[in-house]
């Protein structure tokens, strides 16, 4: 076991950012926390860095109490922060040369650059990079170190879609090498592309843990249909259908709950052929870890990263 944690518990005032929350991470598994903003997971992956203090609870990283383990710790582990505050006068490639010199291992500088597709960038300021390419840069100094156990907060936002695929082979390929990952994210898509086990938050609780697959399974998320609909025509008169379970019309797509879509869609066009309205755009939609964190928590999480 590579970090546990037991009754966190972090206040702020009155505000309790993290509430008695429990769990383990494993060696060598991609661990995510997901949840909204201010669902308490920068305090929780910062009080595992050892730069803020628990008010309650027992927390260990590499078996070290994180606020003492002091240099052997350090050395073992990998941080990128949500913030960061880097050096804006230097290149790139000085950056990562000061920072892995803090360090007994080291990852040669230019393999970095290159891993992390920053060699076009190799001279340039910190102050003149894009927003992705500085994010880029943050993980990349996570990495410097070879660390066994990696703490990433946010690796990907600010990412286009293609620098984000490239960003989880990167973390995907540490895995295979034996690194423990620990990740925070609001994307879904994310989670369920690159974790092996999520803890899903919200609010400073912990409500769910457990493999994406298993979790959309446990918590018996149905598949749906999505439509829309070329001609009048109620969403009730498809809820009569056997085999659906529930509908709605968002802004004109209907949206059927059925657990055999198969079985439901010949009689979908059977009804809309009888009251002479079209169906267009019909997809098929499995049950993702959105439909279970809004099953748990009666919210969406959407955001720019999760579609
Ligand atoms: N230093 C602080 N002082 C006071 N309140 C804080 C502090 N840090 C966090 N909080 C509060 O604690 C709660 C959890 O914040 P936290 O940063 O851990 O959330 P988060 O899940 O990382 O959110 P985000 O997705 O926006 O990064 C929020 O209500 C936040 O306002
Ligand atoms: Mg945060």
């Amino acid at each position: 076991m590579v970090v546990q944690v037991r009754g966190l518990l972090k206040r702020y005032g009155t505000v309790v950012a993290v509430g008695n929350v429990s769990f383990e991470v494993y060696e060598g598994e991609i661990f995510g926390i997901l949840g909204p903003n201010g669902a308490g997971k920068t305090t929780t992956i910062e009080i595992l860095e050892g730069l803020r203090r628990p008010d309650e609870g027992e927390v260990r990283v590499l078996g070290f109490d994180p606020r003492k383990g002091a240099t052997d710790l350090r050395e073992r582990m990998g941080v990128q922060l949500q913030r960061t505050a880097v050096f804006r006068k230097l290149t790139v490639f000085e950056v990562l040369e000061f920072f892995r010199r803090l360090f007994k291992k080291r990852i040669a500088t230019t393999d970095l650059i290159k891993t992390f597709g920053l060699l076009p960038k190799k001279n340039t300021y910190i102050r003149n990079l894009s927003g992705g390419e500085h994010q880029r840069l943050s993980v990349a100094l996570a990495f410097v170190n070879d660390p066994e156990l990696l703490f990433l907060d946010e690796p990907s936002t600010g990412m286009d879609p293609q620098a984000r695929r490239e960003m989880w082979d990167i973390l995907q390929q540490a895995r295979h090498r034996g690194k423990t990952i620990l990740l925070t994210t609001h994307s879904m898509e994310e989670a369920e592309r690159l974790c092996d086990r999520v803890a899903i938050f919200d609010q400073g609780r912990l409500i769910a843990l457990d493999s994406p697959a298993s979790l959309v399974r446990s918590f018996d998320a149905s598949k749906r249909i999505e439509f829309k609909v070329q001609g009048e025509i109620d969403v009730s008169a498809f809820l009569h259908i056997e085999g659906v379970m529930a509908g709605e019309n968002k802004n004109g797509l209907m949206i059927l709950q059925a657990s055999t879509p198969e079985a439901v869609l010949p009689k979908v066009f059977e009804l809309a052929g009888a009251r002479k309205v079209n169906i267009d755009a019909l997809r098929i939609v499995n049950p993702t870890l959105e439909d279970v964190f809004l099953k748990l928590t009666g919210k969406q999480l959407g955001n720019e990263n999760s579609r």
